[in-house]
């Protein structure tokens, strides 16, 4: 039976979170090995230092999606760096809609490093990626709406907390 589970990642569980990002026959391009070891150390400091760096779907017990954020602390928001559930195998079940919510709950509590308030608003950069579904789709179809302010990228606020930036 397939069965789900959305978790928050510890630092025992970095190396599952960058792997989904990197396809297995890139892993051993020197410059990636350079950008893994990085993003290794990068996520288990912003563990260290936030309490969280990103929540992991796992399917039948594999890592199969992810959901990436960082506080932004001047703005006090916190900003969705990366949504992706990467082999088509996986998507269209309900995954990336799971990890998203997982994250709007979460937000809505308060964050020692924002004072011990809430963020004022979830934000990301909504660019597309050729050849999969566009996240920002998801994101409309999920209670966040298109900011006015001009960018490279059509940026996504949350709709709940009414914060334009
Ligand atoms: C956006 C993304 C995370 C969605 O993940 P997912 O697990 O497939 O999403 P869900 O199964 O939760 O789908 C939620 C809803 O999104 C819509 N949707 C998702 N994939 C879709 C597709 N291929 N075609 C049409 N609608 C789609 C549907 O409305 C779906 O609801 P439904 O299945 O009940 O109709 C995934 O497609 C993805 O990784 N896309 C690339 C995102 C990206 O560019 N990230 C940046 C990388 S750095």
């Amino acid at each position: 039976m397939e069965f789900y589970k959305v978790k928050e990642v510890e630092p025992e569980e970095v190396d599952s979170l960058v792997n989904l990002c990197v396809p297995p026959k890139n892993r051993n391009f020197p410059s990636i090995v350079e950008g893994i070891r990085a993003k290794q150390n990068w996520a288990r400091k912003s563990i260290e230092l936030f309490g969280g760096v990103a929540k992991i779907a796992y399917l039948n017990g594999s890592p199969a999606g992810l959901i990436q954020y960082q506080p932004k602390l001047e703005e006090k928001v916190l900003e969705i760096t990366c949504i992706l559930v990467p082999e088509r195998r996986n998507q269209r079940r309900g995954l990336g809609k799971a990890l998203l919510n997982a994250l709007i709950k979460d937000a809505s509590e308060p964050k020692p490093y924002f004072d011990e308030a809430p963020p004022k608003a979830l934000v990301t950069w909504a660019f597309n990626v050729p050849g999969y579904f566009p996240q920002k789709h998801l994101l409309l179809e999920n209670g966040l709406q298109t900011s006015l302010r001009k960018q490279p990228f059509p940026p996504i606020l949350s709709a709940q907390r009414g914060v334009c930036l």
